[in-house]
């Protein structure tokens, strides 16, 4: 049987920008997301990359007396540096400066020409000069004819340019929100999306003639492609969709549709409207999902450089520093926003949930139990119990307990509530820290007659770690890779939904004991 294929985008990161936590938590989200699919067998591709075209890199070129492509490479491998420092594990980089991205979007914009879904016309509307981007009357009214961004006032501006007939999928859009719920995550960001959508689309300017920097309109070398548009292209470029003969091609092209394009929510409207529409114009497949997070503020306001609480990258190395880079990944995706709402990032309350969580949790149980088996096993793992012995030593079935914890883990990965399945593992450590409580081992260790529980006891209980630890193994790749070391468990050869199956820590293997999460 074919492995079924799993493909999920960052959005590609302007080069104009630095990078800070806003784009290393959307990266760290799918690799979690990545590894996991890979790890449970599927053919995962996970695409992230950069956005550099556009007014906004010409002029930052221009004040810094560059060439914006070398602006844009210089920028370009900061970002792609980001991949390598925090183990992110990107199937592929792609720039929209690459010739194989650039050839597509041009092929992709005639066809659109060619059908009359892109057309030149005359357009007037309210423009945000730092965000390139226009708005409607109504949508200005509501901003106070302000920048929702900048503040800055929009200013009203007429262009020559080529359209794309948004207006003319409407319909097909109202159908797609209706008839597939999921389209759009979370609910609240649907509604909102469609509620907007049911005010009614306008066609959208897709070039520019007022800079050079971007990709030249197929056949009217005067406009270049709007940087959004060449932007969302990337999604399928990298597959090599507008490119048959392309080795990209061959390689990517069984990955469409994607399963998520991950986003933050200010980029939603792109994404879920603009984007669709341009796909349903070429006869492409949609995408499945458009996830589109909240924002992290930090110490409880808007992340500002003025305010000294931007969490850029010399800040992240900081905490990457102190805690190691898994705690760093843990506390994005457990803490962060995927919901609704925004999340804080606070020093007090990383050091807390550090503390509760890593330490006293996961390094506590897993230290507890590894030197119970060293002290009273010599370090060689004890017989699991006959089924008498399950029942009489408490009233957890451990091997159910533990399978149904993966499969509800399996079912929050492939939707994408990262955090939830996270605390799928976490659940059974803190189980099994209960367990120890209410069966007491260390006191029947002192009970001669009371052997064969005492072994059975730390079976279960170093087994249920070991399958708890699988299940967090993407988003703790290197701590729990050290405590499946240490017990010498397989972490690795088979797929995670084999290794997470009840028994197979074989008794009498060794154990080390362990100290996984040093207290801060
Ligand atoms: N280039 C466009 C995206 C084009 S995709 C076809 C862009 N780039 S960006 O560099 O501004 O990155 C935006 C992304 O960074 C957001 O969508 C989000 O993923 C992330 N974040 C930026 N600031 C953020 C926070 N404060 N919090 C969380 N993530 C945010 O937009």
């Amino acid at each position: 049987m074919s492995k079924q294929t799993r493909y999920v985008t960052t959005p590609i990161y302007y080069v104009n920008d630095r990078p800070h936590i806003g784009h290393v938590y959307t990266t760290t989200l799918c690799d979690v997301y990545a590894r996991a699919m890979r790890d449970i067998g599927h053919d995962v591709f996970f695409l992230t990359g950069t956005d550099e075209h556009g007014v906004k890199v010409e002029q930052s070129a221009l004040d810094k007396g560059l060439e914006p492509q070398a602006l844009a490479d210089l920028n370009s491998e900061e970002f792609r540096s980001i991949m390598g420092m925090f183990d992110l594990t990107n199937d592929a980089f792609i720039r929209t400066t690459d010739p194989e991205h650039t050839k597509q979007v041009q092929a992709f914009v005639s066809t659109l020409l060619e059908r009359g879904d892109v057309y030149l016309g005359t357009f007037e509307g309210w423009y945000d000069k730092g965000q390139e981007e226009y708005h409607t009357e109504t949508g200005a009214r509501d901003l106070d004819y302000k920048s929702p961004i900048s503040g800055k006032p929009l200013v009203r501006a007429t262009e020559n340019n080529y359209y794309f007939k948004l207006s003319a999928y409407q319909e097909r859009l109202e159908q797609l929100f209706d008839s597939n719920p999921e389209f759009v995550q979370p609910p609240s960001r649907r509604n909102e999306v469609l509620g907007r959508l049911r005010e009614g689309l306008q066609d959208v300017p897709i070039s520019r003639t007022n800079f050079t920097w971007g990709i030249p309109m197929p056949g009217d070398e005067e406009h270049v492609i709007y940087v959004w548009i060449d932007a969302l292209f990337n999604y399928i470029t990298a597959l090599g969709m507008g490119d048959e003969s392309s080795k990209w091609n061959k390689e990517r092209n069984k990955y469409w549709p994607a399963s998520y394009h991950v986003i933050g929510k200010e980029i939603l409207w792109f994404h879920s409207v603009i984007w669709p529409a341009v796909l349903i114009a070429l006869e492409f497949p949609l995408p499945k999902c458009i996830y589109a997070h909240s924002f992290w503020i930090s110490e409880g306001r808007k992340m500002s450089k003025s305010l000294g609480n931007f969490i850029d990258l010399e800040t992240i190395e900081s905490y990457v520093e102190q805690y190691g880079m898994d705690a760093w990944r843990y506390y994005l995706t457990t803490q962060g926003p995927l919901g609704a709402t925004d999340a804080d990032f606070a020093a007090e309350k990383f050091k807390d949930i550090y503390n509760a969580h890593l330490v006293n949790t996961v390094g506590n149980s897993t230290s507890r139990v590894t030197a119970m088996i060293g002290k009273y096993y010599d370090g060689a793992v004890p017989f699991e119990s006959i089924d008498e012995v399950r029942i009489e030593i408490g009233d957890v079935d451990w091997p159910v307990r533990c399978e149904e914890a993966v499969s509800q883990w399996e079912e929050a990965m492939e939707s994408f509530s990262i955090a939830k399945a996270i605390e799928c593992g976490m659940g059974i450590i803190r189980d099994v820290d209960l367990f120890i409580n209410d069966t007491a081992p260390f006191k029947l260790a002192k009970e001669e007659t009371k052997q064969a529980e005492l072994g059975a006891i730390l079976y279960q209980c170093l087994e249920a770690l070991r399958i708890a630890t699988v299940l967090l193994s993407p988003v703790l790749p290197s701590k729990m890779k050290a405590f499946h070391e240490a017990i010498g468990a397989d972490s690795c050869s088979a797929n995670l939904l084999e290794l997470a199956k009840w028994g197979h820590i074989q008794s009498g293997s060794t154990v080390q004991k362990v100290a996984l999460f040093p207290r801060v």
